[in-house]
């Protein structure tokens, strides 16, 4: 399907839309492994997303028909398993120059790849790779975006979206071409290699970079600095003891 807010090479051309699904992410997953080859950049879509996925195992809630939940594909076989933060990079990145000209400076990208507006959580991505020996062969980059909906769940304390912070709606569609066309732009300079700029870029919109803050890990509270992210994606924390690098699972952000 050509059309023209989809103004990119491939993100988004090809875009399934789905009135309800389970998994926008699981769909194309399953979709990979019929034998009908699926076009680089096809993006699915859908209004009604019933069991989403996040990260750490949690379940992914979105209003429907008020938010974007949506998967693209891409095949970066010119990266390596060891490379695969490169590229939870240039989608945060993408994400973020896409929002940046409607939220402004407030918006922070949290390690590893979620979406802050001020301290309030409002993106989130699950990024799902396909590995061939030790190349990606295929990246399901699965994005849900609260755009429009203006309650959540009591629990969900730290949750916000674009309607709330803004104060109106805005087009579901519109937002989606922008975030295609971005995050094509940074996939294009990760393929051409310029990791160290996008490495820079990414620090320089990091949530709580270089601020003393409480965190958790393995049941204790530290104060720490956050001080890099290292190549493969590890968060750098500076404490008392010097510096300690942490995956996704090992550490939790706190609200002093
Ligand atoms: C997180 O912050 O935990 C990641 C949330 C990722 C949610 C998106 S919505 C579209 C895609 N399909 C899924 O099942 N999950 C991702």
């Amino acid at each position: 399907m050509q059309n023209n807010i989809f103004s990119g090479l491939f993100v988004g051309q090809n875009l399934v839309e789905l009135k309800q699904v389970d998994s926008t992410n699981t769909f194309l997953k399953n979709l990979l492994s019929n034998s009908t080859p699926v076009p680089e950049g096809t993006v699915i879509m859908a209004e009604d997303q019933f069991a989403g996925r996040g990260q750490r195992d949690n379940t992914w809630h979105a209003q429907p028909g008020k938010n974007l939940t949506f998967s693209i594909l891409l095949n970066p076989r010119f990266l390596t398993a060891q490379q695969q933060f490169d590229l939870t990079r240039a989608v945060s990145l993408g994400v973020y120059d896409a929002l940046h000209p409607l939220l402004g400076d407030s918006l922070k990208i949290k390690w590893p790849n979620d979406i802050y507006y001020a301290d309030k959580k409002f993106g989130g991505m699950l990024i799902e790779n396909v590995l061939q020996g030790n190349q990606i062969k295929h990246s399901v980059i699965g994005i849900g975006l609260n755009v429009n909906q203006e309650e959540f769940h009591p629990s969900a304390t730290n949750a916000t979206s674009i309607k709330k912070i803004l104060q109106r709606d805005y087009d579901l569609k519109n937002i989606l071409a922008e975030i295609c066309n971005c995050i094509e732009a940074y996939y294009l300079q990760i393929k051409a290699a310029k990791f160290v700029q996008i490495r820079e870029l990414y620090l320089h919109h990091l949530y709580r970079l270089n601020q003393g803050r409480w965190f958790k890990s393995n049941g204790e509270k530290f104060k720490g600095v956050i001080k890099n992210v290292t190549n493969e994606g590890l968060l750098v924390v500076e404490q008392d003891t010097g510096e300690q690098q942490y995956n996704l699972k090992e550490i939790e952000f706190l609200n002093d």
